[in-house]
């Protein structure tokens, strides 16, 4: 593909790429290894450790958390975004998606947590790590209160439709619109 490069077209900073990029990989991941019938599994009393996708799944999901923590931090702390024109309608629609995929990616983690701590189900990562108390999830009245996994595995097709959706728009701000907002989140080109 021919991607545009105006030479006048801004680029998110190397850190916020790097960011963005590997998140939607892991996610992506991560969901693929959603593992089906898993938390009926687990009620049936299956240990979560013995399952690799489970542990695979729990680590990928954790690494968002981190990833998702430090990026805001970053957020934060970084060189303003990038600034392209677009009408108000079209930019009032992106931050409202950036705005659900940011809720998504920390609610998500959030409500898998809930779920091992409703059933007093144990984290188990990848590496051996095993944790049978999970601070102030397991057993606690608010993971006690509904189906956390039900409402985590909702979510987790959610993300997915809003990512699909939100990369759709990429394309379209870059074969239609032809603004450069896709190039943003790709690598400056070097000068030849
Ligand atoms: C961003 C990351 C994540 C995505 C996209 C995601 C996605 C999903 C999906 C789609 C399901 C439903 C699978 C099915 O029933 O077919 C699921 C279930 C589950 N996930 Fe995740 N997940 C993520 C992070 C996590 C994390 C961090 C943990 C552990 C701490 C976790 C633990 C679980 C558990 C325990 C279930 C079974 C829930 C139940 O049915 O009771 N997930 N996940
Ligand atoms: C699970 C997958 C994805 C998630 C969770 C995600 C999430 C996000 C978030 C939270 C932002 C705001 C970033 C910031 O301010 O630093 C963003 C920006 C962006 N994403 Fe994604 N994204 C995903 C996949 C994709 C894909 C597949 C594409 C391209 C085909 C894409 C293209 C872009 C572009 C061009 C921006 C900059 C938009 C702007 O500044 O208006 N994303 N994404």
């Amino acid at each position: 593909m021919n991607f545009m490069h105006p030479s006048s077209t801004p680029h998110y900073d190397v850190l916020s790429r790097a960011f963005h990029w590997i998140t939607a990989i892991v996610v992506t991941i991560a969901f693929i290894l959603g593992p089906g019938g898993f938390g009926r599994l687990m009620r049936q009393g299956m240990d979560p450790a013995t399952h690799i996708d489970i542990v695979w799944h729990e680590t990928l999901g954790m690494l968002v958390l981190v990833l998702t923590v430090l990026r805001l931090l970053w957020v934060a702390l970084r060189p303003a975004a990038p600034q392209i024109p677009m009408a108000p309608r079209i930019h009032m629609m992106a931050k409202l998606m950036h705005l659900a995929l940011w809720t998504l990616l920390l609610l998500l983690p959030i409500t898998a947590l809930l779920a091992l701590g409703g059933k007093a189900h144990p984290l188990t990562l990848l590496g051996g790590v095993r944790i049978d108390q999970i601070p102030l999830m397991t057993n606690s009245a608010l993971a006690k209160l509904l189906d956390w996994g039900d409402v985590h595995g909702l979510l987790g097709d959610a993300i997915m439709w809003l990512a699909g959706l939100h990369a759709a728009a990429a394309i379209y701000h870059h074969m239609v619109l032809k603004d450069g907002v896709l190039s943003t989140m790709l690598p400056p080109k070097k000068p030849r």
